[in-house]
């Protein structure tokens, strides 16, 4: 069985019937939540959702209607809606109501019981368990009177996912960002699943903003495979893409640092504004790896191979009556644990990437130990999982203070938080 088909079968069982109301309000996270409600149909729950007038100006009712299955309600004194079923049976008849994104509007409405149109008198007129996923610029968001609404609204009982940390649509960089809809899903599930896990603490908040965490840091990302030369048509070489490591340069670069990125070969465009070194072989990475010290942060996110040709034919090896020719191997440098070993030059954070097949925490843990590095990024990449060349990641970050494990995610987003960690590591390390 697929680990994405194992995990939807998992959701199915706990939303399966679930009926959901979602109000999606103004902002331009809004379009997340078109991806939310196939999320929530998949799982098997019903969808009923509901905008206000400035969401309509992100997306149409009529996507959220054919993504749905149900009419899309948008208006207060709607004579068909009222003889129909009414707004006040609308948010009643409901398991759970979610609003996202909640913009810092929807929450002071909310917060201080105006009622002043469908969406803020659908989440006044009900006693159903309410779900506020935040998506709205950084300075909003740390705002005082936002901060005091978001509050008093976990006080009341109602939970909050989010927001995250990272780039924003805006160009600034902080907290804000709408989480993602597998995230969301994750706190619906918690919530229906468990009637005893009311509130949710605000997730990932750091109260810090900061327009570039790492302006004047320098980051060496790896990233890719390598390929290993038999003769000079033939090597060895592995199923990475880079697209993780690719996504780690990308927002390390939006995070204001300096970023070398040393790729194997992939299929990939660079991102604009990284410095990128081409390499082939292991060899070559180490050596290059090394020639772009000093660094503050060192990620290894190549999948570098562990053996090369021992002796590398010059001429293409010709097919002959004597059979297969032997290979011999020999291992190549780890890159990773000599970067991480540095007497002199180490950088402050070196990033590990565990991929495994068996026992990843586990596996993840001992690499930790052997390498000495400050944090492994531990991954599943059993071919059920699609993770290696696919474009999401369910990943464990594993320190010497213990596991974390993160919902599945687009690669992109495992990147900005990856790097929105690292430079808060720094940050409360004064560096
Ligand atoms: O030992 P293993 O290959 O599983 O370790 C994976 C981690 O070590 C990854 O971060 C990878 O980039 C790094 N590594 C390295 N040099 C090698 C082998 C792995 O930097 N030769």
């Amino acid at each position: 069985m697929s680990g994405a088909i194992d995990n939807q079968q998992r959701g199915t069982w706990m939303l399966s019937g679930k009926r959901i109301l979602l109000i999606v309000c103004g902002g331009i996270a809004a379009y997340k939540s078109l991806d939310l409600v196939r999320r929530l149909r998949e799982r098997g729950a019903h969808v009923r959702p509901a905008m206000t007038q400035s969401a309509q100006h992100f997306v149409t009712p009529l996507s959220l209607a054919t993504l749905s299955g149900e009419k899309v309600h948008t208006e207060l004194f709607s004579l068909t809606d009222e003889t129909e079923i009414g707004h006040i049976e609308l948010s009643r008849s409901a398991d759970l109501i979610v609003v996202a994104p909640a913009t810092a509007n929807i929450a002071a409405k909310l917060a201080h019981g105006i009622a002043d149109d469908l969406a803020s008198t659908l989440l006044l007129a009900t006693d159903t368990k309410i779900l506020m996923a935040p998506a709205m610029n950084l300075r909003m968001w740390l705002h005082p009177a936002t901060q005091s609404n978001f509050k008093l609204l976990q006080e009341r009982g109602i939970a909050v996912c989010g927001p995250a940390d990272g780039a924003m649509a805006c160009g600034e960089f902080g907290p804000g960002r709408m989480s993602e809809p597998l995230e969301i899903v994750a706190s619906i599930e918690r919530l229906l699943g468990d009637e005893t896990k009311l509130p949710l603490p605000l997730a990932n908040v750091s109260m810090t903003a900061q327009a570039e965490p790492l302006a004047g840091k320098h980051v060496i990302v790896t990233s890719g495979p390598t390929h290993e030369a038999i003769d000079p048509v033939r090597y060895i070489a592995n199923r990475s893409s880079g697209k993780q490591g690719y996504a780690i340069a990308a927002q390390a670069l939006a995070a204001g640092a300096r970023v070398t990125l040393i790729s194997g070969p992939v299929n990939l465009p660079a991102p604009a504004g990284v410095e990128l070194v081409r390499v082939e072989s292991a060899l070559q990475m180490h050596a290059a790896a090394h020639a772009a010290l000093p660094a503050d942060i060192f990620v290894a996110a190549a999948a570098v191979a562990d053996w090369r040709a021992a002796a590398a034919s010059k001429g293409k090896i010709k097919k002959g009556s004597s059979g297969p020719p032997k290979l011999d191997l020999e291992e190549n440098p780890d890159i990773l644990a000599s970067v991480a070993t540095l007497k002199k030059g180490r950088p402050f954070l070196v990033i590990g990437f565990a991929a495994e097949t068996d026992d990843v925490k586990a596996n993840g843990a001992a690499k930790l130990n052997r390498k000495k590095c400050d944090m492994i990024v531990a991954n599943d990449v059993r071919p059920e999982s699609g993770v290696m060349g696919g474009d999401s990641n369910s990943v464990h970050l594993i320190t010497k203070s213990g596991v974390e494990t993160w919902p599945e995610l687009p690669k992109g987003e495992v990147a900005r938080r990856l790097v929105a960690r690292l430079a808060s590591m720094m940050r409360g390390a004064g560096q």
